[in-house]
């Protein structure tokens, strides 16, 4: 639904990187037949691995010319191998970003800047006891779109880096998320604190993608969260920080 979308409405090619090769091309066999042949193209990328993630820009770039979106989706919610997910949610993010630099940069050879899109999570924001991997990875991607927003960076780039942090959307990732947590009951703690929330279909995460792109602003966190979306502005720490006691020589 998100890529329909993206082709619909945005687009002239997008390519998918992923690790399954065959979802990866039953959806691009769907997209092109709907829209047109050779729209949608699908290439395997470990985002983890930096040659594939480099060869994914390095092909678009030969094929189709220029990149200038990224949406860095991959992600896993599997606390049980923390490490991998340690990983992708966070090793996957930066690199993405990186290469977005490197190959969308207004101040590299041939770069026009561009947006990349992050997905973190409402999880970015709030505690979830029983996935606490999932949990920082999100707060991360939090503190890389700010880091990487910052008009330091953009100045050089025109390169637009935000987040966009859905609520429970109804995918495998929550579905499954119950049998793949760190201990037994860590998932069971898991999948009833996700069954509280407002729950959306993908669709919804689609259209909110569409909205950051055209209109997010670098450094800045998007909540879509039952279907609506939200510009989340966290507080300066200073704003609810409550002295304590005082080092000071005098
Ligand atoms: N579903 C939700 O409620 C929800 C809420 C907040 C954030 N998110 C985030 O949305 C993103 C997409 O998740 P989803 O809900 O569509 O789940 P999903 O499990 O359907 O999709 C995750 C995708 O990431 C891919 N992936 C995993 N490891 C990879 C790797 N090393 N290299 C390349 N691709 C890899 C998987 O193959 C899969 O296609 C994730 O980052 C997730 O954390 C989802």
């Amino acid at each position: 639904m998100q890529i329909k979308l993206i082709l619909s409405l945005l687009m002239q090619h997008v390519i998918i990187g992923g690790i399954n090769r065959q979802e990866g091309q039953d959806a691009i066999h769907k997209l092109n037949g709907k829209f047109g042949k050779d729209r949608a193209h699908f290439m395997d990328c470990d985002v983890t691995n930096e040659c594939d993630f480099d060869n994914l820009f390095t092909e678009t770039r030969r094929i189709f010319g220029y990149p200038d979106i990224l949406f860095n989706n991959a992600g896993m919610l599997e606390d049980k191998k923390w490490s991998q997910t340690v990983d992708v949610n966070i090793k996957g993010v930066l690199l993405g970003c990186f290469l977005a630099f490197k190959y969308m940069g207004k101040d590299q050879e041939g770069g026009k800047g561009g947006v990349v899109v992050n997905n973190a999570s409402i999880l970015g924001f709030d505690a979830c006891a029983g996935c606490p991997v999932y949990n920082c990875t999100k707060h991360a991607v939090i503190g890389i779109t700010k880091a990487l927003g910052a008009e330091f960076h953009y100045k050089r780039t025109c390169i637009r880096v935000c987040s966009i942090c859905p609520g429970v959307t109804n995918t495998e990732l929550v579905t499954g998320a119950k049998g793949r947590q760190y201990m037994g009951e860590w998932g069971e703690e898991t999948a009833r604190q996700l069954s509280q929330l407002p729950q959306q279909e993908i669709g919804a995460t689609g259209q909110a993608f569409m909205y950051i792109v055209r209109h997010g602003i670098s450094a800045e966190h998007y909540i879509i969260e039952g279907s609506e979306v939200f510009h989340a502005k966290p507080p300066p720490r200073q704003t609810f920080s409550t002295l304590k006691r005082s080092f000071k020589k005098d």
